[in-house]
């Protein structure tokens, strides 16, 4: 039976638009350099903590580690001109990870590692935010990448690299208490150090070793204005508790 002249321009049709759609995403792909966001199955150490390693050509290898409401490391400053592979992982909930102006966009899902490539070519501040919904602090989980002019080396913030932030991590505290200054359902742990506390009570109290020592053993007794009384006790030996109070130290500047 003989091809209807109609049904022949139907198929030339088709034929010429799945073209099109190849050699757009081919243009897309190579040259816009927008690629599509890939995920590595988790379980590789090196993706589970944060980390920022320098490769040859400018190229750094960055690994963020995304969790409530933090991004680590929360500002890493590189030299205009350098490009980053950024992998990202979740210790908890799905965050998302968009850097504005660039082609970088990717949803962070727990168990898997999702990952991108971008090039900063002109200097200025990037900011990195959130994109999906993660709880009470999703408005305030952001970061930055600062891409300044005749840097030399990178520079990074936020790497939880003190024995006390990954004990407080360990612990769960984190997931309360942010260390940017950030809100969350408990205060703030930037800056918290030395600074006085006003309690439910309506007394006041200075963060010393005596009053850490008694919010980490009777959180609920001694609960602090405007926040709930909802801190679990923790378990804590004399070495631990050194440790997390010099991580609240450091965090005092
Ligand atoms: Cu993380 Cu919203």
């Amino acid at each position: 039976m003989a091809i209807n002249i109609l049904e022949k321009r139907a198929l030339m049709g088709a034929v010429a638009f799945v073209m099109l759609s190849l050699a757009l995403t081919a243009y897309a792909t190579w040259g816009l350099g927008i690629n599509v966001a890939s995920c590595i199955p988790l379980g590789t150490k090196p993706f589970e903590e944060a980390s920022v390693v320098k490769h040859d050509g400018n190229i750094y290898e960055v690994h963020y580690v995304t969790r409530m409401w933090a991004f680590e490391p929360n500002v890493l400053r590189v030299p205009t001109g350098s490009t980053l592979d950024i992998y990202a992982m979740s210790k908890d909930v799905t965050h998302g990870l968009e850097i504005a102006g660039t082609n970088v966009n990717l949803m962070v899902v727990p168990g898997a590692v999702a990952s991108g490539r971008v090039r900063f070519n002109k200097p200025g501040i990037y900011s990195m935010v959130c994109h999906e919904f993660c709880g009470k602090g999703h408005e305030n989980m952001n970061a930055r990448i600062e891409v300044v002019d005749g840097l030399n080396d990178f520079a990074v913030e936020g790497l939880p690299s003190s024995p006390g932030m990954k004990l407080m991590d360990s612990k769960g505290c984190l997931a309360c208490h942010s260390i940017d200054g950030s809100a969350g359902v408990g205060p703030t742990f930037k800056g918290a150090w030395g600074s006085t506390v006003k309690m439910t009570d309506g007394s006041t109290r200075k963060l010393d070793e005596g009053f850490f020592s008694d919010m980490v053993q009777h959180p609920t007794v001694y609960s602090v204005d405007g926040f709930a009384p909802v801190m679990p006790e923790i378990q804590l030996s004399a070495d631990e508790m050194k440790q997390m109070e010099d991580y609240l130290k450091e965090l005092k500047k």
